[in-house]
């Protein structure tokens, strides 16, 4: 299916200047649905409409990468029957929506922990959407599920001894290719929703230099005219990397 919502780019975006990677953590959809008098769950429904716009709009704007926060490894701290709504939302999402990303040549990708909680039928649409869409290169979107950061550096260390690589081997770039996925390049630029000024456990090695973008919609309101303000805001940013101004 195209785009059902062409929006031209606002005119202060500038193309030459877009973050080639954007992590997006989506929160506040049990806020939105409380608001509203409904279950949170409804809230987690209703974000699917703003993962897709925002996808679109990723895609018009020539971001190469968008990194989604999905579920985290804190989320199974919820009541047991939000837990597995979340897990059935996202397989029923990926049966939905991967076709339509295919076809706008978008490559699925998860990062994230397979353990034993998360049910079988979820992981293997995710291997379904995974390897439907392995060959696409307009976009890559990356849905992190099961995913927290201190759990992806434990990942990566470990795979560093199961590689048996001495001390004097170990190095940034040695941990850096045992992340979930090495050939991202780091998020430019990550956006929380909902007024929450915190990361709660998202890209931490790969965010070490990324800009921080902060907004008060909730995720369920969230549309790609959030997005670009978020790329205009970072565009104004000046990126230092530690060194001093040019
Ligand atoms: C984000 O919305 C979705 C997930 C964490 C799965 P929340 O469910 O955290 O919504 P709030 O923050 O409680 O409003
Ligand atoms: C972060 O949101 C995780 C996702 C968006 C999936 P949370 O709602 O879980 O984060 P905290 O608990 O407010 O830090
Ligand atoms: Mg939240």
């Amino acid at each position: 299916m195209p785009d059902p919502r062409p929006t031209p780019l606002p005119e202060n975006l500038d193309r030459r200047s877009v973050p080639a990677h954007v992590g997006v953590v989506m929160d506040g959809n049990g806020r939105w649905a409380t608001r509203r008098g409904l279950p949170r769950t409804e809230g987690h429904g209703a974000g699917e409409q703003a993962l897709v716009d925002t996808a679109y709009g990723a895609l018009a704007a020539g971001v190469r990468a968008l990194t989604v926060y999905a579920f985290s490894t804190e989320n199974w701290r919820r009541p047991v029957e939000e837990v597995r709504y979340l897990m059935n939302f996202n397989r029923g999402l990926l049966e939905r929506r991967q076709h339509e990303l295919h076809a706008e040549g978008v490559r699925i990708t998860f990062s994230g922990r397979r353990d034993w909680r998360v049910p079988r039928g979820v992981l293997s649409r995710m291997d379904e959407a995974a390897s439907l869409t392995k060959d696409n290169t307009v976009m890559t979107l990356n849905i992190a599920f099961n995913y927290g950061g201190r759990a992806e550096i434990v990942d990566a260390v470990k795979r560093l001894v199961d590689d048996g690589l001495s001390a004097r081997q170990v190095d940034e770039k040695a941990i850096r290719q045992r992340l979930y996925h090495p050939e991202l390049p780091d998020p430019d630029l990550v956006v929380r929703t909902s007024g929450e000024f915190r990361t709660s456990n998202f890209l931490l090695w790969e965010m070490a230099y990324s800009e921080l973008v902060f907004t008060d919609v909730l995720w369920p309101d969230f549309r790609r005219e959030d997005l670009y303000a978020a790329i205009v805001e970072y565009q104004q940013r000046e990126r230092r990397f530690g060194g001093v101004d040019a």
